[in-house]
Formats: structure tokens, C-alpha cells, sequence
């Protein structure tokens, strides 16, 4: 019911960790399953993502979309990675189980609330960035973002 390539990330995953000194983290979780996540991002002073980290602490699908997210956003701008939508995530890894959108969810949610902590943090402005919510379930998972 996965693709190989959601195998590939859940058992191999990309840039797991922390970043010590990261410019901006976001930590985002879901009350209905309980899965929690958190990405790193180091940012420089072109608004550049030089690396991205995550940690998280859920299922397969979770731990596969974070990857995958983390892949998608390093070496991007910080409004390429504003422009990483879900689906993206999804379509990279050619798809999840529709019970699992939620997961792909989470991983869209922890970069903007990253992007957000830096704004926060540096005092920048990021156009239609929104304050992260703490529990991502809480409006439905068909919203569109
Ligand atoms: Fe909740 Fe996957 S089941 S993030």
C-alpha cells in the first residue's frame, strides 16, 4: 500500500536530526494520532536554506514525509519552501494511502512554523507566512494550503 519510494524514506531517512544552532525551528503535532514533528532549517543572509533537520516522533508516513520535506527544501529559498505545499510533498513520493494525507500535512506545517520561528527571530517579514497552529488537526485535514 506504500510506494517504494515512501519505503525508501520511512527506512532510510534524509537528514534526521538536529540543528544546534538552527535559524529557525517549528515544531507542529496532531492530537487525533498524536505524531509530533519538528524541522530545523539554517537560513543565511541571502534567505537561502543551506540545511534542514528533523526529528519526529510518529509514523511511518510522518517520518517519510519530514524526509522527503527536509530534501525538498534544502538549497531553496525561504519563498520556494513557503511555496511547498503537501501535495508536493505527496507527488515526490509518489503518493500516500488517503488515511495518511494528515501525515503529509504535518510535514508542511513544521516548515512553515521553522520559517515562522525565524521571521520571529530576525525580525523579517514572509509574505503569507501565517502563525503556526499548535495542533494541526484541530481545523480539519481538507483544508487547502
Ligand atoms: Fe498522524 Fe501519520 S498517523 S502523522
Amino acid at each position: 500500500m506504500y510506494s517504494e519510494k515512501v519505503m525508501d524514506h520511512f527506512t532510510n531517512p534524509r537528514n534526521m536530526g538536529e540543528l544546534p544552532d538552527a535559524s529557525g525551528v517549528g515544531t507542529v503535532g496532531n492530537a487525533k494520532c498524536g505524531d509530533i514533528m519538528r524541522i530545523y532549517l539554517d537560513i543565511d543572509d541571502q534567505g537561502v536554506i543551506r540545511d534542514c533537520k528533523f526529528k519526529t516522533f510518529g509514523c511511518g508516513a510522518a517520518v517519510a514525509t519530514s524526509s522527503m520535506a527536509t530534501e525538498l527544501v534544502k538549497g531553496k529559498t525561504i519563498q520556494e519552501a513557503m511555496a511547498l505545499t503537501n501535495q508536493a510533498v505527496m507527488e515526490a513520493l509518489d503518493g500516500l494511502p488517503p488515511v495518511k494525507v494528515h501525515c503529509s500535512l504535518l510535514a508542511e506545517e513544521a516548515v512553515h512554523a521553522a520559517l515562522w520561528d525565524y521571521a520571529q527571530k530576525h525580525g523579517v517579514q514572509i509574505p503569507g507566512l501565517k502563525p503556526p497552529k499548535a495542533d494541526i488537526g484541530e481545523d480539519g485535514e481538507d483544508e487547502e494550503g
